[in-house]
């Protein structure tokens, strides 16, 4: 299956985000992940609804998004109403949700993809009772917070083992992962067994978006 390449908006240059959308959506993106952090969850305040509601209107690829936030339930909607037909879907993060499945529920009722994520530390056992009810899980590789910081290694080894644990069930949720991702270790996470690659300094730090996509692209089928 063709690996999903999902550049962090959050790295793209606000002063001008609807030109980010066009250039990144030409350059290839097949989604956009979005970065919601609400300074609670995460030492970092980034984007809500509004900017969420701007990026629907410039006919972006599917918005994926990402809430690092505290309680999560009570903004998943919201930000699925902002999305609107741009939406792709909602992942929460495991360490933010008392109650996981209803959180999980109210967004798989919308008809969208759920995702739980669980951070560097959180271990892959956490997952075991989630695994079969959700769509996507989110592997962090970097500490949630901000983008621009370096990929923690072991972390490759756990997408192999989630990788595993996977392909061993009828449900199979995609692999996602997140986190310090580049041109120069893309090919790693991509061989380990993620099926949706998030980079955003990786890509938004670069001069020219499609050639990085298209390099990144390589990398992984190489
Ligand atoms: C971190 C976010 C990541 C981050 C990715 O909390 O979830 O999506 O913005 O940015 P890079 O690719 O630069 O690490
Ligand atoms: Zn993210």
């Amino acid at each position: 299956m063709k690996k999903i390449i999902a550049p962090s908006i959050l790295s793209a240059d606000f002063t001008k985000l609807g030109e980010e959308v066009d250039a990144i959506k030409q350059a290839g993106a097949d989604w956009i992940h979005v970065d919601v952090m609400d300074g609670h969850f995460v030492h970092n305040l980034t984007l809500g609804i509004p900017i969420v509601e701007a990026l629907a209107r410039t006919n972006p690829p599917p918005l994926d998004i990402h809430l690092q936030i505290e309680a999560p339930e009570s903004f998943s909607e919201k930000f699925i109403d902002a999305a609107g037909d741009s939406i792709l879907g909602i992942t929460l993060q495991y360490e933010t949700c008392k109650l996981l499945h209803g959180s999980l529920s109210t967004i798989k009722a919308r008809g969208v993809s759920a995702g739980v994520a669980i951070s560097p530390m959180t271990p892959i056992s956490v997952l075991e009772e989630v695994i079969e009810y959700v769509d996507m899980v989110l592997i962090m590789t970097v500490e949630p917070g901000f983008p621009g910081q370096k990929f923690i290694e072991s972390m490759a080894d756990k997408v192999g083992m989630l990788r595993e644990i996977i392909d061993g069930l009828e449900h199979r949720p995609l692999i996602q992962v997140d986190g310090g991702i580049k041109l120069e270790n893309i090919k790693l996470i991509a061989d380990a067994g993620a099926d949706s690659i998030v980079s955003g300094s990786g890509i938004f730090g670069t001069s020219d978006y499609a050639e990085t996509i298209s390099l990144m692209r390589n990398e992984m089928e190489s």
